[in-house]
């Protein structure tokens, strides 16, 4: 096994084709249709909508398998609206993989979460920040109840997930399929990178349905 952290940084890359190569080897070892039984359909129970940081990766920290999880990740774990990219993933999930659970993932140390608490401004990236910065001013008599920095950045990591699962359940999509079949449900979840911890915040799905419904029934 090549040990990756320990190489030069120029052999880094052709070491990744090694590792694939291992990887592979180890999947097909003791099943020889492996690949060829993934190749004809994926069939995921949950869609995860986490952030792109490379310390969270999301099949690793669930121990979960290549087919498991149909994945999306951005800076900050966001589900903006206006993103035709995280829009498009959440109805191709639901309306055609079917999944069961939709999770948000954010976590602690976050570097989005971060960056939009500082009061300076970041070029292009401001735009995406904005709907950090947005949680935060939802929530700004609590935040800035908060003296401790620390305490107040973890508050917004768990904020920001919690405000991102009510956007997930604004969708059409996610409001349609749930009233019709009983599914998606949408969790929230916190990592906490200090420990590797997953921790599930128990959000009320079906409170917050209720409340996002009587404003925004699609
Ligand atoms: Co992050």
């Amino acid at each position: 096994m090549v040990k990756f952290t320990s190489l030069m940084k120029s052999d880094k890359y052709d070491a990744i084709f090694k590792l694939n190569h291992e990887w592979l080897s180890s999947k097909t070892e003791n099943d020889n249709e492996y690949f060829q039984k993934l190749y004809k359909e994926q069939n995921p129970d949950f869609l995860y909508i986490g952030c792109s940081d490379s310390r969270v990766p999301a099949n690793i920290i669930t121990g979960l398998d290549v087919g498991d999880l149909f994945v999306h990740r951005n800076i900050g774990n966001l589900v903006s609206n206006n993103d035709l990219n995280t829009m498009s993933i959440i109805q191709y999930a639901v309306e055609h993989l079917k999944v069961k659970h939709i999770v948000v993932c954010g976590h602690y140390g976050c570097g989005g979460i971060h960056t939009a608490m500082e009061q300076k401004s970041f070029g292009l990236l401001d735009n995406w920040l904005k709907n950090i910065r947005d949680v935060y001013r939802f929530n700004f008599k609590e935040l800035e109840l908060i003296e401790n920095e620390e305490s107040k950045y973890d508050r917004l990591v768990e904020l920001n997930v919690i405000e991102q699962c009510e956007n997930v359940i604004k969708t059409s999509f996610v409001q349609k399929s749930y009233l019709k079949y009983g599914y998606p449900t949408v969790h929230g979840w916190i990592y906490d990178m200090k420990n590797g911890k997953l921790i599930d915040m128990d959000i009320h799905f079906e409170e917050m349905l209720k409340k996002v419904q009587k404003v925004y029934k699609l």
